[in-house]
């Protein structure tokens, strides 16, 4: 085989088949062939498209690249859920708990943050003492005993999609849906669930603004998940303004303890319950979004989902006495009110605009070396819909530096778009997509 004549394949628009596809994974990830030549690849599989078989069949190679976690030592169905990211969004930390608190085993890998979405991992991280790296042992042990369990992402975890991704990266080969969907799926495969739920994110703080890209992407996914024998459901959702009110990484986790205590945001709460539901639904533990839904309430109201935080942060060597104190968390110097300049309604919060405004508060990374502060953000008070009155707050500040505060004062008055008249919540649910079809929410 010629990664030559590979190259001319696709270039010509011809089906690459498996042992081409792994032929080029492999020989990319262990140097053998050079970058020239992977990047002319991906250019002609930009313009010539992949199939569905040719995505599964490079996932599956990207996955197989590198280390395949085994989870068959945790009893139950293990299932993941994964966010395509956006701003606030926080469910994994809501969801994890309450579903682990119903003996589903939760045996999760998550990633950091970058640009202006934020990261699972940078979230936990700014709960003093929490350590998100166990050894494998100590990882499945956790899961057996408490039901939960959240590391970082191995450094062997898909190194070819690494790899591809940087080359992607420089030769404006990131936006086709074949290599997303393959790229984010292949590390999914490679964390070792038996079933996946997707929150593909839609709006202006996602990866794909559009609801018609997010569909397709969502399709994708789930087409590869189930070819590669995992049961695998996807949920688009709205990320046109952020989720929740709290953006910033101890924020984020004090409106997590919030909203296990039964008083967190409505949005926040109605997303993690659907993608919870449907996490239940893949674990064989009901088979109604409705009951799912009941059963996961009921973590809230008995204080379970709570408790099992707790036993989460401290199993993870975190202090758990924040559960109780919040002010344990990391605080920042600076407390900033912006408020709304007239009387009307809340049209728009730019998500995007938001999490801009975090990053140069130094909540977010620039780069993946940038170092993150995790006291800063920013907490909505109004979100759309909601009527204002001149000089009301709108949103707090919390910075630790005068000149990020002006900086992200300037994002955050020009995220907010009010109104004289009415104006109508977002839809938060758009689209479940499963191996029997989309279906509108
Ligand atoms: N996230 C990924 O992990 N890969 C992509 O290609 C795009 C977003």
């Amino acid at each position: 085989m010629r990664i030559y004549d590979i190259i001319a394949k696709k270039r010509d628009g011809f089906e690459l088949s498996k042992e081409e596809i792994e032929y080029f994974v492999n020989g990319f990830t262990d140097g053998e062939i050079p970058d020239y030549q992977i990047s002319s690849l991906l250019m002609a599989i930009y313009f010539s498209g992949m199939n569905d078989t040719e995505t599964l069949n490079l996932t599956m190679a990207m996955a197989n690249s590198g280390d395949i976690l085994d989870l068959s030592a945790i009893s139950g169905v293990k299932v993941d859920k994964h966010s395509t990211g956006g701003v606030g969004d926080k469910t994994s930390l809501v969801i994890a708990p309450m579903v682990a608190a119903l003996g589903v085993p939760v045996a999760k890998m998550s990633g950091r943050g970058l640009g202006h979405t934020g990261g699972t991992i940078d979230k936990l991280e700014s709960i003093p003492g929490f350590s998100t790296i166990l050894s494998k042992e100590q990882f499945i042990e956790n899961v057996n005993t408490i039901r939960l369990a959240l590391v970082g992402q191995t450094a062997n975890l898909a190194p070819a999609d690494k790899k591809l991704y940087a080359l992607r990266d420089v030769t404006a080969t990131v936006d086709n849906m074949s290599l997303i969907a393959s790229s984010i799926m292949s590390k999914k495969l490679a964390s070792g669930a038996d079933a996946i739920v997707l929150d593909v994110k839609t709006g202006s703080g996602a990866f794909m603004r559009n609801e018609d890209d997010a569909l397709l992407l969502a399709r994708e996914m789930v087409n590869i998940g189930n070819g590669a024998g995992r049961n695998t459901i996807a949920v688009v959702t709205n990320m046109e303004e952020p989720l929740g009110n709290a953006v910033g990484n101890a924020l984020e986790v004090k409106e997590v303890i919030d909203t296990l205590k039964g008083n967190g945001p409505k949005d926040l709460l109605s997303v993690s319950l659907v993608l919870g539901s449907y996490m239940l639904l893949l674990a064989g533990r009901t088979d109604s979004v409705e009951s799912a839904m009941d059963m996961l309430l009921k973590t809230i109201e008995d204080g379970s989902a709570l408790r099992k935080f707790r036993e989460f942060i401290e199993a993870q060597g975190g202090k758990g006495e924040v559960i109780d104190n919040t002010e344990l968390l990391p605080k920042a110097k600076i407390v900033m009110k912006v408020t709304a300049v007239q009387n009307g309604f809340v049209k728009a919060i730019d998500a995007r605009q938001v999490g801009r405004a975090s990053l140069a508060l130094g909540g977010g990374r620039e780069t993946k070396e940038s170092v993150i502060d995790p006291a800063v953000g920013i907490v909505l008070h109004k979100k759309v819909g909601d009527s204002i009155l001149k000089e009301e707050v709108l949103a707090t500040i919390y910075a630790n530096d005068t000149e990020q505060l002006k900086q992200a004062d300037e994002l955050l008055q020009q995220a907010f778009e009010l109104s004289e008249k009415p104006v109508e919540q977002q839809q938060l649910i758009k689209w479940v997509v499963s191996k029997s079809g989309v279906e509108k929410v």
